[in-house]
């Protein structure tokens, strides 16, 4: 027994000087390790072997195995090392090739627009909510003080899913009802609300039926427009520049008492007048005010208790003012010439 043993020891060292394919390894595997295999036979011979010489019998067996299988995985590591080197060799790259160029996309200009004013707004604590753009009269019209059959409605036709029921939102402003309900009148509110709006508007290069706004709301105690006025300014010096001059102008809304437009001085002409201000020095960015009392009813807020101003900006000509771009359809027809001159790069 053990001279067959020690026959094989020599057999597999001699086998495993020679150089062997994968499937010639793999044989010999078969060959001495498979069910019939050299020494899974030896190992059936265990029986026979006399009891007090099995231990050792037993041992020799095992270090057989591990000689084979210790040769078996080197050579098999060899051999794969060997075929990677080779692989390597053979795909070698040529770096004085000139590379494939990757088109690489850049964020929308309006996009950019809205993170760099809900960046502002965040410093100043500052939540972003979302709205439905398909929205219910009610939240769109009625509960901003907009009732049925009100003339501001002319102005903010849309487009119609139910009649007189269901909408796509004209105005960013119905978010400020819907977090006023949610808030349940009991806490103050600090919001922004940037998103798509729709109106049935012929498109020119002021107009067109889809357009983005970015609302705000804020409601506490004891808030007055000096408040509304502060904000405003120090949101206008961190977009337009610490040179920055803000004014307010009256207007109408119906969800604001007092309302006004608010202008920012031309960053042009520094008030001198050119064509961007149209001579005028100033340039309107934003409508705001005080939100009305019925507004505030409307949505679980006691006016005797609380106030608040909101305000709403049109992102296209936030934009468009900041970007010196003269026509709101580039916005959305998705030219890549025009998107191309606005990657991050320049806008940075
Ligand atoms: N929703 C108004 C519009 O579309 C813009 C606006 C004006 C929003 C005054 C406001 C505001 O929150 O206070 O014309």
């Amino acid at each position: 027994m053990k001279e067959t043993i020690n026959n094989l020891k020599e057999e597999i060292t001699a086998l495993f000087t020679k150089e062997h394919t994968l499937k010639e390894l793999n044989d010999l595997k078969v060959l001495y390790l498979g069910k019939t295999g050299k020494i899974t036979e030896l190992s059936k011979g265990m029986k026979e072997v006399p009891n007090e010489e099995k231990k050792e019998f037993g041992m020799l067996l095992n270090e057989l195995r591990e000689l084979f299988n210790s040769k078996f995985e080197t050579s098999k590591e060899e051999l794969e090392t060997a075929e990677l080197n080779k692989k390597l060799a053979s795909e070698e790259i040529d770096v004085t090739l000139p590379g494939t160029i990757i088109n690489t996309g850049a964020p929308n200009i309006l996009e950019h627009i809205i993170e760099e004013v809900e960046e502002v707004f965040m410093s100043m604590g500052y939540d972003v909510v979302d709205g439905p753009e398909i929205e219910e009269d009610k939240y769109n019209f009625e509960l901003l003080n907009i009732p049925k059959g009100h003339p501001a409605r002319d102005a903010q036709d849309t487009f119609y899913i139910e009649d007189e029921k269901v909408l796509l939102r004209s105005q960013t402003s119905p978010v400020q009802a819907r977090t006023m309900l949610k808030a349940g009148g009991s806490v103050p509110i600090r919001m922004i609300c940037p998103g798509k709006t729709y109106r049935r508007d012929a498109d020119d290069a002021t107009h067109s039926h889809q357009f983005m706004q970015i609302e705000g709301l804020l409601v506490d105690k004891n808030i007055s427009l000096s408040d509304l006025k502060g904000t405003f300014d120090t949101i206008a010096k961190k977009l337009f520049g610490p040179d920055c001059v803000t004014r307010f102008r009256p207007s109408y809304y119906q969800f604001t008492e007092p309302s006004v437009e608010t202008d920012i001085s031309c960053f042009v002409c520094h008030g001198k007048g050119c064509s961007l201000c149209k001579n005028t020095g100033w340039i309107t960015v934003s409508g705001a005010g005080m939100v009305h009392p019925n507004v505030l009813r409307n949505c679980g807020y006691d006016p005797k208790e609380w106030t608040g101003f909101a305000f709403g900006f049109g992102a296209e000509r936030l934009a468009m003012l900041k970007y010196g771009i003269n026509d709101i359809r580039v916005f959305y027809q998705t030219d890549l010439r025009e998107s191309k001159n606005f990657d991050r790069k320049d806008v940075e």
